[in-house]
Formats: structure tokens, C-alpha cells, sequence
């Protein structure tokens, strides 16, 4: 992890972490960092340990591994307690995020540094957060948040030792980040705060999918039911690279495209029952949604995307 951190400050890019869950999602994205000759992290949260299994996720990663010449970092999202952090550096993660967020101050570092002094004795990268990035629900959204204070980002990485800080600047997770008819809005101000304050801290963005207005519409013209959901432009994120932020991470884009395209699979071919079938055609949109992102925020290949309608 930290030669990744280490070439990506070089290049002045931010690394793209994806979220994974199935192989389906893990082909895709290892189709686009071999057609990009590109790196990425491949993040697990506690909900798609449940949902595949800690075992079928491991094997899925090593297949990818063994799949491309690119080197694929495999990290904890969101861990929640020290336990799941310890199974996770146990059985061989490269890197943990500890979420103690919500906690008060002291115990946020108190959580975050117990953490930090088990994975660093296994040679593990830790991920802290402070301030909150709310979302997920469409009741929760950024308006919700609570930005982070850059004078206690510098106390908090001085005392935890934390390798890498994910901030709260005006992202949210989710597909409803925005309340209907609101600007959505960065705070580049804070994060320029907080890097000043703790500039040799790679910054995390959570919450930072686009939700790509296409794939809204193409759910909901097939049946789906996504109204008001609202994101920020990569060309806006990508601003955030000047100030520090280092890893990007994505996972809402990689589900609406993945839903969309079986939306719009079903209705398009109705006599089709093999899931292969449309299992390929979502393959192909997620590839095309992770080379999307890895071009603005890793390779800085803007131009290469061409017209962009949104
Ligand atoms: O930030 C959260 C990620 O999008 C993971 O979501 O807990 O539903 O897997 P999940
Ligand atoms: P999105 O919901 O915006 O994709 O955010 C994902 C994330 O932050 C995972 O930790
Ligand atoms: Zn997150």
C-alpha cells in the first residue's frame, strides 16, 4: 500500500478503490486495469463479507491477482470494531479501514490506535476516518454530515499514527446524496485546511461516486424507481487531487451500472433466462465505469474520455 501511495503522490493521482462482492464485478474491473495497464485497490466492507463469504471474496481477489500484472491492493471498508479489523490482517489483507467516526474524539483515537498498533506489527496499512460522511439511505443524506475539523485531523493522526486519513468535505455514500433542487457542493476549502495540516497523509474520499445521470435514466425508463438521486461530476472530485486526496472510492457507480444494464437487458430480451447472458452484458458496464474512473483520477486521462454529457 504504501508503494501505491508512494507512486501515486509521484504522479499527483489518486488511487480508485472499488468495491467488490461478486466475481462478476471483480472480471470486470480486472478487464479494465489490464486494458488500462492500471492499479487499484479492491475494498471489502463488512456487509459483502456476510453477503460472499470472507473465504469466496479471498479466492476471488487471488483469481484476479493471478489474472494481471497489475499490483491489486485487497482492503477493509469501513471495519467497525478491532476485532473484524484483526480477523481481516489475520487472514491477510494488505490494508484496514477502522470507522470510528461516529464515536466521540477520544475514543475514535482510542479504537483507531488499537488498531493501528496490531496491523502495524503485521505490516498492515491502516485507514482512519474523522468527521462524518453520512449517506446510504435516501432519509440520510450530506446535508447530515459533519465536516471535518483539519486541527483535529492533525491531533488525530499524531496520536493514533493512522496511515491514511478519509475526510468529510461535502461527499455522502450512497445514490441520494443531495436533497432534491440543492446544489451539491465540495468544501476544497476545509480539505485544503486539513492538507496543510497533515500533509504527509494520503486523504481518503468516500462517498464519492457521480451517479452517472445515464444509468439513473436508463433504471428508470426500465421499470426502476431512483428519483432525486444526485451525485458530484468526476471533473469536480478530480479538483480534490491538488489537495492531498489520494485514494477515491467507488462503489455506488459500479451498482447503478450493473442494475441498469440487467434493466434494461430484461425488457430489451425478454425471452432471455440465462443469467450468463446479461451477467456479461453487466460485466461490460462495470469495465466501462471503472476505466471511466480510473482515467480521470489515476491516469488524469481526461481527454481520452471524449464528450462528456453530464
Ligand atoms: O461505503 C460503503 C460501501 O458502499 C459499502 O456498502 O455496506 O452495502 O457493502 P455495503
Ligand atoms: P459511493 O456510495 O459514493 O460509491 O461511496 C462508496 C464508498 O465510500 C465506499 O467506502
Ligand atoms: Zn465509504
Amino acid at each position: 500500500m504504501r508503494t501505491l501511495f508512494n507512486w501515486a503522490e509521484q504522479k499527483h493521482c489518486a488511487l480508485v478503490a472499488f468495491n467488490i462482492s461478486n466475481m462478476e464485478v471483480m472480471k470486470g474491473l480486472t478487464t479494465a486495469l489490464n486494458d488500462l495497464d492500471c492499479p487499484a485497490i479492491l475494498q471489502v466492507s463488512a456487509g459483502a463479507r456476510r453477503y460472499t463469504g470472507a473465504d469466496y471474496l479471498r479466492a476471488l481477489f487471488d483469481t484476479a491477482q493471478a489474472n494481471t500484472k497489475q499490483t491489486l491492493i485487497l482492503h477493509l471498508d469501513h471495519g467497525d470494531s478491532f476485532e473484524l479489523c484483526k480477523d481481516c490482517i489475520d487472514h491477510g489483507f494488505d490494508s484496514v479501514m477502522i470507522d470510528g467516526s461516529h464515536l466521540p474524539f477520544a475514543e475514535n483515537i482510542a479504537l483507531t490506535k488499537k488498531v493501528v498498533d496490531y496491523a502495524h506489527a503485521h505490516d498492515v496499512w491502516v485507514e482512519g476516518e474523522l468527521g462524518e460522511i453520512c449517506g446510504i439511505e435516501d432519509a440520510v443524506n450530506v446535508a447530515h454530515s459533519k465536516y471535518t475539523d483539519p486541527d483535529k485531523a492533525r491531533e488525530f493522526v499524531a496520536r493514533t499514527g493512522v496511515d491514511s486519513l478519509a475526510v468529510s468535505i461535502g461527499t455522502a455514500h450512497g445514490a441520494y446524496k443531495y436533497a432534491a433542487g440543492s446544489t451539491p457542493k465540495l468544501r476544497y476549502d476545509i480539505l485544503k485546511q486539513i492538507h496543510a495540516a497533515i500533509p504527509d497523509t494520503p486523504l481518503v474520499l468516500h462517498g464519492a461516486s457521480s451517479v452517472i445521470p445515464e444509468y439513473i435514466a436508463t433504471i428508470n425508463q426500465f421499470g426502476g424507481a431512483i428519483k432525486n438521486a444526485m451525485g458530484i461530476h468526476e471533473r469536480e472530485l478530480a479538483r480534490t487531487i491538488d489537495d492531498g486526496v489520494r485514494k477515491i472510492n467507488i462503489d455506488s457507480d459500479l451498482r447503478l451500472a450493473v442494475t441498469a444494464t440487467i434493466r434494461q437487458y430484461f425488457h430489451d430480451q425478454p425471452a432471455v433466462f440465462d443469467p450468463r447472458s446479461y451477467w456479461t452484458a453487466a460485466m461490460k458496464a462495470v469495465t466501462a465505469v471503472a476505466e471511466r474512473k480510473l482515467k480521470y483520477y489515476t491516469l488524469r486521462n481526461v481527454k481520452s474520455l471524449g464528450e462528456d454529457s453530464h
